[in-house]
């Protein structure tokens, strides 16, 4: 089949479309033609390589694939699943995350075992469904279950134009809250009009803590008055200490990463005299994925698909990733 692999950790240089052996497909392993895989920030980050985390090489990345049962493993419920049937994969799975660790979905075909293997709702597309896992999946906890967010909420999303952004955007406005979405681009500024936030700041030009003062006045540690309920930051660096000026006595920041550093100067006088909350937020359950797939199949939540582009062509869907040049999601077609 083909593929995209990377032999060593490194530039783009070292990623290339290739002959790469078919999957083997286990006793209890579902093969998938794949029809979709969509890329998330961390795909130049474990090219690069992540410090602490050990890839296993040679690696083909992606962790969210959506596709067709092309073959099934001797022990596989042959009642529950059938050739041609239309699936997507759970990639965070015990042993691992597909794409980091575990042999990605950037391929003709990928091997999982059935007990990561959901179905896809008629309504929804492959590209649709190969949105949704891991940027999508982590923004439905983080907002809902941990950030326990609340029509009414002010809340501000740094990086609103990514991923796990645009997702968010949507939730907190099917939530009722109000929406203060930062981006770095003009372009940016008028996709994230059309996802139904209520501010934007453009951080090319504009300081968002500024922009956050002047909308709703500076936070007091008492009283309720001034700043938003609630920030979204994964941007983490320099962002991190600097953001928590723009919060309300009593606010939480919600985290799910550390895009540009993990180890951020904090301000612990800030914590403690508006007595913030810290909530992390890590991954997802399979059964936020099925509700992802049941809300796009109705119409709560659409993926925002910057593009989907042969998989051949993965180096400018890369290149955009790491460039900051891709609002929502990049898809690649096999
Ligand atoms: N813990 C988990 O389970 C989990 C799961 C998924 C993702 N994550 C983390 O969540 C974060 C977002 O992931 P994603 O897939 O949504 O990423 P993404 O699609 O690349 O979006 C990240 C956004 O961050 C903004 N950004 C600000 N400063 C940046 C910088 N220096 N470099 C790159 N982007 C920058 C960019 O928007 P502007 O250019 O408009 O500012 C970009 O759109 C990452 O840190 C990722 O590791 C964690």
């Amino acid at each position: 089949m083909k593929a995209i692999v990377f032999h060593r950790h490194g530039s783009l240089d070292e990623v290339h479309y290739e002959d790469f052996p078919d999957p083997e497909v286990g006793a209890t392993d579902i093969l998938i033609k794949v029809g979709a895989v969509a890329l998330n920030g961390f795909d130049p980050m474990v090219l690069r390589g992540i410090p602490g985390l050990k890839t296993p090489l040679p690696m083909v990345p992606g962790a969210d694939i959506a596709g067709e049962i092309a073959a099934l493993g001797r022990d596989v419920d042959a009642k529950r699943w059938q050739v041609g049937d239309r699936v997507t994969a759970i990639p965070n799975q015990p042993t691992g995350m597909m794409g980091e660790t575990l042999r990605g979905g950037c391929a003709d075909f990928v091997a999982v075992d059935q007990q990561f293997v959901l179905p896809i709702p008629a309504a929804v597309s492959f590209t649709d469904a190969a949105a949704l896992p891991t940027a999508y999946g982590t923004a439905l906890p983080m907002i809902e279950a941990r950030g326990q967010l609340r029509a009414g909420e002010k809340i501000l999303i740094l990086g609103a134009s990514g991923g796990v952004g645009t997702c968010c955007v949507q939730l907190a406005k099917a939530i009722g809250c109000e929406v203060i979405a930062c981006a770095s681009s003009g372009w940016k500024i008028a996709r994230l009009k059309e996802l139904g936030a209520d501010h934007i700041i453009d951080t090319s030009r504009q300081d968002y803590v500024e922009e956050v003062l002047r909308l709703y006045g500076k936070p007091r540690t008492r009283g309720e008055s001034g700043g938003v309920d609630a920030i979204v930051n994964y941007i983490g660096g320099e962002t991190w200490a600097k953001s928590f000026r723009a919060l309300k006595r009593g606010g939480r920041i919600l985290t799910c990463g550390a895009t540009t550093g993990y180890d951020p100067k904090t301000d612990l006088r800030y914590i403690w005299s508006f007595e913030f909350t810290i909530i992390g937020s890590n991954g997802w359950a399979p059964e936020d994925q099925r509700e992802l797939l049941r809300r796009v199949a109705d119409g709560r939540v659409k993926p925002v698909i910057h593009c989907a582009l042969p998989l051949e062509r993965f180096k400018e869907a890369f290149r955009q990733l790491a460039d900051r040049e891709i609002f929502g999601k990049a898809v690649l077609i096999p």
